[in-house]
Formats: structure tokens, C-alpha cells, sequence
């Protein structure tokens, strides 16, 4: 597993970062730790407790939840993680690399900090996670 601190760069060209001022950007740099992880690694479980936003940075993951077809497939731009850390339920689906994928990773302090210091991210988090809970109530 290769580790190194995410760049200024790389964030303004991802859509979630896109509408960021210098300082949101700064606070984002300097929250974030990128990630490089192998096909077939889960990165998130359904049911689970833990707190993390992934932010796809390279690669493709598949969201799942029990024994039904595949909810969604993300790649680069895109981000799980948010609903858990947002409503502080259990994880509401099972997330795995589909191919090789880049991450940013942020625990559940630099969240709290990010969403404070960046609020265009706070908004665009908070409308994804609002979709996708209508989106799940739906098929479910
Ligand atoms: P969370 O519930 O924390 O963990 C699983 C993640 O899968 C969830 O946050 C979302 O980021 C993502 N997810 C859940 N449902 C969907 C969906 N319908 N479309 C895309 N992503 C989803």
C-alpha cells in the first residue's frame, strides 16, 4: 500500500473540489491522505461502524447492498463514505475496488474539519448523500 499526502493540483480537478476557494482548497490539501488500493479490496462494508469519506481520485469502485444487483458504480470524482459520516448511521452499503484505485481518504476529524473550513464540499456531501438515501428508500 503506497501513502503519500494528497496535492493543491490533483483536488481542483475533482468535481468536489471544483467550486473551492484558495482556502477551502488549503484546508482540503492539508486534510486528505491519498491511497493506492488493489482490485477486489473492500473499502467500505454495509452494517459497518467505522468513519471514513473516500474520494475517488483514479479507478472504479461497485456499491452493494445484500443480495442486491449493484446500486451503483463510481469512479474518479466521485465519493463514498458521506452518508454514515453525515447521519451517524451503520454504513449503508458494501463498497469494493472494481480495478486498481487512488483514494483520498479522510478520517472522521479531518471530515469534521473539512466540512467546517470548505462549505461548497459540506453542500455538495450533504445534496450526494440526500440522493442516494432517496435513491436507496426506492429500491429498497
Ligand atoms: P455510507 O452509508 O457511509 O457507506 C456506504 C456508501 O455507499 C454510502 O455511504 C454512499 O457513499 C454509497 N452509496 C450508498 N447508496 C448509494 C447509491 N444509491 N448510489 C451511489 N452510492 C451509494
Amino acid at each position: 500500500m503506497f501513502r503519500q499526502e494528497a496535492r493543491g493540483s490533483d483536488l481542483r480537478s475533482l468535481p468536489l473540489f471544483a467550486d473551492c476557494g484558495p482556502e477551502e482548497l488549503k484546508a482540503a490539501d492539508s486534510l486528505a491522505t491519498r491511497l493506492r488500493l488493489k482490485n477486489g479490496r473492500v473499502l467500505l462494508r454495509e452494517g459497518g461502524t467505522d468513519r471514513q469519506l473516500l474520494i475517488i481520485v483514479e479507478g472504479q469502485v461497485g456499491v452493494c447492498r445484500g443480495e442486491e444487483s449493484p446500486l451503483a458504480v463510481l469512479s474518479a470524482g466521485d465519493f463514498v463514505g458521506e452518508m454514515a459520516m453525515l447521519t451517524g448511521e451503520r454504513r449503508s452499503a458494501t463498497v469494493t475496488a472494481l480495478t486498481p484505485i487512488e483514494v483520498l481518504v479522510c478520517n472522521d476529524r479531518e471530515f469534521a474539519t473539512l466540512i467546517e473550513r470548505a462549505p461548497s464540499v459540506r453542500d455538495k456531501l450533504i445534496a450526494a448523500a440526500a440522493e442516494r438515501i432517496a435513491a436507496n428508500s426506492v429500491a429498497a
